[in-house]
């Protein structure tokens, strides 16, 4: 597929973009393999909502991924494993071997009992056998539901609940940095309380002692023994369901976020080689897990289906020390690299001397995703890794956008630090004020909307299409809500400022402040909280949670380790509060609404400007807040 290769062609495919978006997409998704052609482009409404790309089109993504890269490229390497141990071997997957582990592992899911639509859940460590997961999944025409392998066993049951997920992937354990996560057993905590799972099928990567349950159990390895590796690719249609992925939101516990093979597929690859400025041979590196949605579309799905090499790792950004990133994207002579702000910021904290034993002049492009990069983390990353000469692509997107929507195109866009500049070709954003009117011209802010659908958009959330269309397309009207808030500068450039909702973004990981506060409410001694996020220099917000206790506890370090063991087992350690206030009342407002701006500002330590209180229940609790926040 060619991409685009000046400002001038960006602006014109963009102008056609918008004119005429069904030919714009049909031309793109000519570029891969069709079982059958689609019959209509486009068909939609953002009132049910309903939205269906390429209907009546057949394809497997496998195949677009895998099979029509054999012939050009059989013997390239497709995924290029990094182990978390460094003196481990690295390894190369080739695509022909790609393909036929992918094929093999279709099989061993097929024999145990596996079929088109049902939902597999992966709880996996980030291995090469991950990545074939979620492929044998999509090539058998099944519904992968991944879920981040930091989660906790709750989060887990949750999950596999929530979508019936028939049968589940996972490991006698992971490595992550200096830790070995015991998952078996975390699954089969999950598991007892989830009947729908019939089969467990288990990788061996730590080797640790594990419980197999006859019947339901079997080792993956003894599986591939088996099995052969020819497995003819399932016939999907377009909006046939190629992933569930859950997220958090405002509120209620996180939702499965929906997307289907055809739209998907021509979206992933689109974006990635237009906003990486993909080239034939570059070695390209993601840091996400493939737990969340960047891993899905920039480690598996946009990269494979460009026919790149795709470096998986399987560690963390500190491990053995902080220069690990630096040492593999050296080692490996990656090109195109992309993390998140939160990383950056963290290694910049550890200092220059774990950066300068490396060359990095391998770098051409480099990537930000997940939230917000404040300026000082983008100089640095520009100047210390990219050396001043790669362009930093600030990516904006979501969950439920299934890709990358605004962002610069790297070398082709001028850049503005913490600006994610332009949108894509085919992404039509608004900024709208708080009644819902679309706020034009330039030097404005307002509330992130979509208002034309794109190829990649999520079709619903799993099982419960009205909370889809309350949480996104109720808030304004006729418009896809993204839940950021957003400034247009003077020369158009968007600048995402952060949700406006109660979803806070912790290291680039989205929580909901109500399933943090319901997890803390668990603890026996705590009768309601308010959690709220904060600054935080490192994760871009802190959780800060506001507690109100049956008694006051005698000793506050036992009690804060107590509510963090409550986080933990009900979310994972991701969700623990870095701080615990604890306060005689909320300040709440006459219908019994919590004011979390006044909250907020109080974990900011700003108390200067509380604006309004006059409308709370109880305007006292405000004063008395303060001085146990030592701010009175
Ligand atoms: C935030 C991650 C500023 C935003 C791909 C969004 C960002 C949420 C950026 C989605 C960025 C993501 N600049 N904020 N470049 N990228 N965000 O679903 O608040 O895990 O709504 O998807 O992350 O998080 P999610």
């Amino acid at each position: 597929m060619k991409k685009i290769n000046s400002i001038e062609q960006y602006q014109s495919q963009y102008e056609k973009s918008v004119e005429n978006p069904e030919s714009f997409w049909a031309e793109k998704a000519e570029n891969f393999n069709w079982i059958k052609k689609w019959d209509k482009v486009l068909e939609w409404e953002f009132n049910t909502p309903k939205i269906e790309w390429f209907i009546g089109g057949q394809l497997n993504i496998t195949e677009n991924c895998l099979d029509r890269h054999l012939e050009s490229r059989g013997n390239q390497t497709a995924i290029l494993w990094e182990p978390n141990d460094p003196t481990e071997q690295a390894i190369e997957i080739t695509y022909n071997e790609l393909h036929n582990r992918v094929c093999s592992f279709a099989n061993v899911l097929k024999r145990n009992g596996a079929k088109k639509g049902d939902r597999i859940c992966l709880y996996m460590p980030m291995t090469p056998e991950l990545a074939i997961a979620t492929l044998a999944c999509a090539r058998i025409g099944a519904i992968h539901s991944v879920v981040f392998a930091g989660f906790s066993a709750r989060s887990l049951e949750d999950r596999i609940k929530d979508a019936t997920c028939n049968i589940i992937v996972t490991a006698d354990g992971g490595y992550r940095g200096a830790k070995t996560i015991e998952l078996k057993t975390i699954v089969d905590k999950a598991l007892e309380t989830c009947p729908s799972i019939k089969k467990s099928i288990v990788l061996k990567r730590t080797g640790g002692e594990v419980n197999m349950k006859t019947g339901r159990d079997v080792w993956l390895h003894e599986e591939l023994n088996q099995v052969d590796n020819i497995c003819p690719a399932e016939k999907m249609n377009s909006e046939d369901e190629l992933f569930v992925l859950y997220t958090s939101g405002s509120t209620g516990k996180p939702k499965g976020v929906v997307h289907t093979c055809g739209g998907y597929m021509v979206y992933a690859e689109y974006s990635f080689r237009n906003v990486f400025q993909y080239q034939e041979g570059d070695i390209y590196w993601c840091t996400a897990d493939i737990g969340w949605i960047t891993g899905h579309t920039y480690i598996v799905y946009g990269p494979l289906l460009a026919g790149a090499t795709t470096v998986m790792f399987e560690g963390v950004p500190t491990y053995p020390d902080a220069g690990r990133f630096w040492e593999i994207c050296d080692k490996h002579n990656v090109n195109l690299f992309y993390t998140a702000p939160t990383a950056i910021r963290a290694l910049q904290a550890r200092g220059n001397q774990f950066v300068n034993p490396y060359s990095l002049s391998s770098l051409r492009v480099l990537g930000s995703v997940g939230e917000p990069i404040n300026e000082e983390a983008w100089h640095w990353y520009n100047d210390k890794i990219g050396k001043g000469n790669c362009p930093i692509v600030d990516t904006w997107w979501q969950t439920e956008t299934g890709g990358i929507m605004i962002s610069p195109l790297a070398g082709i866009t001028a850049l503005k630090p913490s600006y994610a500049t332009l949108p894509l070709p085919g992404i039509q954003p608004c900024l709208v004020d708080s009644d819902g009117n679309e706020i034009e011209g330039n030097d404005v802010q307002g509330n992130l909307c979509i208002k034309f659908p794109w190829p990649s958009m999520i079709r619903t959330t799993y099982g419960d299409h009205d909370r889809c269309k309350q949480v996104y397309f109720s808030t304004y009207k006729g418009k896809y809500f993204t839940g950021d808030g957003c400034r247009r500068d003077e020369d158009g450039y968007y600048r995402i400022t952060g949700r406006v909702d109660d979803v806070i973004n912790v290291s680039g990981h989205r929580f909901g402040t109500a399933e943090i506060e319901a997890a803390i409410d668990e603890h026996e001694n705590v009768v309601e909280t308010a959690v709220v996020g904060f600054p935080h220099d490192i994760k871009g917000q802190g959780i800060y949670a506001y507690a109100i206790c049956h008694s006051q506890p005698t000793d506050m370090d036992t009690f804060i380790k107590e509510v963090n063991k409550t986080v933990i087992e009900f979310i994972g350690p991701i969700a623990k509060p870095d701080k615990i206030l604890i306060v005689s009342g909320l300040p709440k407002t006459r219908s019994g609404k919590i004011m979390r701006r006044i909250l907020r500002k109080i974990a900011e330590g700003d108390v200067s400007n509380l604006g309004d209180t006059s409308t709370l229940l109880d305007p006292s609790v405000v004063e008395e807040i303060k001085t146990s926040a030592g701010l009175g």
